[in-house]
């Protein structure tokens, strides 16, 4: 792998953390009400959406502060009898393994403050089993081009999964740009779709 694929191009790198500090702030100063409520929207987006209700095998994430909420998801999820899938970070490598969670008693605070299952109590997940997958993130643009927090953890991630998965992302409108372009690395996975308490970005 050459330097540019390890390290990204220092430039994109620069602009992306420029755009992560300008949406983390705005989405600081939501009100609690504020995030409830649009969450709220996100997920009923999410739940009525075909592939959603025809998904068995679905990873998630357990939201952390501002991000759009997924506890209601997961739990909507184990209600519908789907497989809800949540990863557990390994930082070293920078590498991810889900586990299949079936209650929230499988979560322990790891890395980063972040609720992440623990290996002992759940079945990891077997990727050929996978439909669907809810990926967070910063920032979003219209193409489906997402900033994450800056580790790569699921642009390694995505990369390992057949083409069939797909890639849905929840976010409030405010994290998708407008009129600029997320900054590309060759690495970057793109999203087929976005919800936010607005739209329904389809990527085509
Ligand atoms: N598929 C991959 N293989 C190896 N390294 C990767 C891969 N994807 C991302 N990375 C590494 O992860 C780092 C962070 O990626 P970046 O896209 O900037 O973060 P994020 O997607 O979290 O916003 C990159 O600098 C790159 O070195
Ligand atoms: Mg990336």
């Amino acid at each position: 792998m050459d330097a540019r694929v390890r390290h990204g191009n220092d430039d994109i790198q620069r602009r992306k953390q420029t755009l992560r500090r300008r949406i983390s702030a705005l989405r600081s100063a939501m009100t609690d009400e504020e995030w409830q409520k649009k969450s709220g929207i996100i997920r009923n987006r999410l739940l009525s959406c075909e592939r959603w209700q025809q998904s068995r095998h679905i990873a998630l994430y357990y939201s952390k502060d501002k991000e759009v909420d997924t506890k209601e998801l997961i739990q909507q999820g184990w209600q519908e009898g789907k497989s809800i899938y949540l990863p557990k970070s390994y930082p070293q490598k920078k590498t991810m393994t889900f586990y299949r969670l079936t209650s929230f008693d499988q979560l322990e605070v790891a890395y980063y403050g972040l609720h992440e299952p623990i290996p002992g109590k759940s079945a990891p997940l077997s990727v050929e089993d996978l439909e669907l997958v809810i990926v967070p993130g910063l920032v979003f643009d219209r193409s489906g081009y997402r900033i994450g927090y800056g580790g790569g953890f699921y642009d390694r991630f995505l990369a390992t999964l057949p083409h069939y998965v797909h890639k849905v992302s929840l976010a409030f409108q405010f994290q998708v740009l407008q009129n600029e372009a997320v900054p590309r690395d060759v690495f970057d996975v793109a999203m087929d779709r976005i919800f936010t308490e607005k739209e329904d970005i389809v990527i085509v």
